[in-house]
């Protein structure tokens, strides 16, 4: 069984209960608003056509949508892009889906490329960065991410504090399985998206005046919505990396 076979099956799985975190889809108004605002100001006046990579459940291709672009959800998961479509259907939103691997974008003239959270199971990101380089030659690149896994010891610790919480106040869990090791050390990115990282890659990739954000309206919003003890230990940080 090779990799992406290995993730693909693993996110078909996953499907069924990806949206029940609230790190992914979260049912708080004013959560929703500050991503909205996160996403409106990342991207092009609308309509531009965005390709939404690792598109999944559809949470930045929706809001793409709903601010009046033309989305393009990409997904290697059929059973992650099924749900992406229910939940366009249920709002009239129209959501082009297409099934296929992150680093062969569906055409050559998209506005903009955008993702969140796909980079680090890419078996090669550079290249998939580079790729969305040809596919969005005068575009906007958006990278949505957070600080996770071994890129900041104060984070790890952070979030390790935040997971014992959360498995108290028995909060759905992330996922529901860890990829094995095998898998993650066969990743570049697997154990961790720092931003000097990604900005560096985005640049090498042919991506020109990388702008970092830290997402903190976001970041501020989620923590007003959680638990008091959760609120202190608080959420990971989150960013963006845009390019043109
Ligand atoms: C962590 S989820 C993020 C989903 C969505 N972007 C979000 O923000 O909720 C990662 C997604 O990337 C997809 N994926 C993983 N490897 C891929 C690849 N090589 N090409 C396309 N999609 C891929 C998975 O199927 C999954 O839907």
């Amino acid at each position: 069984m090779g990799t992406i076979d290995d993730i693909r099956r693993y996110w078909d799985e996953d499907a069924a209960t990806y949206d029940d975190a609230r790190q992914h889809r979260p049912t708080e108004p004013a959560v929703m608003a500050a991503w909205t605002a996160a996403v409106e100001a990342a991207l092009p006046p609308p309509p531009t056509a965005v390709l939404d990579c690792g598109a999944g459940t559809g949470f930045l291709s929706l809001i793409a949508a709903r601010l009046g672009h033309q989305v393009t959800a990409l997904d290697v998961s059929p059973e992650m892009l099924g749900r992406l479509r229910a939940r366009a259907a249920a709002e009239g939103l129209h959501v082009h889906t297409v099934v296929g691997l992150a680093a062969e974008p569906p055409g050559r003239d998209f506005g903009a490329i955008i993702e969140r959270h796909l980079l680090w199971t890419l078996p090669d990101p550079a290249g998939a960065l580079s790729s969305w380089r040809e596919a969005a030659p005068a575009g906007r690149l958006v990278l949505v991410e957070s600080i996770w896994g071994a890129v900041d010891p104060i984070e790890a610790l952070r979030s390790a504090a935040g997971r014992i919480l959360g498995r108290l106040h028995r909060m759905p869990p992330e996922h529901h399985a860890e990829y094995s090791d095998e898998l993650r050390r066969s990743l570049p990115l697997g154990h961790g998206t720092h931003p000097g990282t990604l900005v560096s890659l985005a640049v090498d990739a042919g991506w020109r005046t990388p702008r970092l954000h830290r997402l903190r309206d976001v970041e501020w919003a989620e923590r007003m919505a959680l638990p008091l003890a959760e609120r202190l230990v608080g959420t990971a940080p989150r960013f963006l990396v845009v390019a043109d």
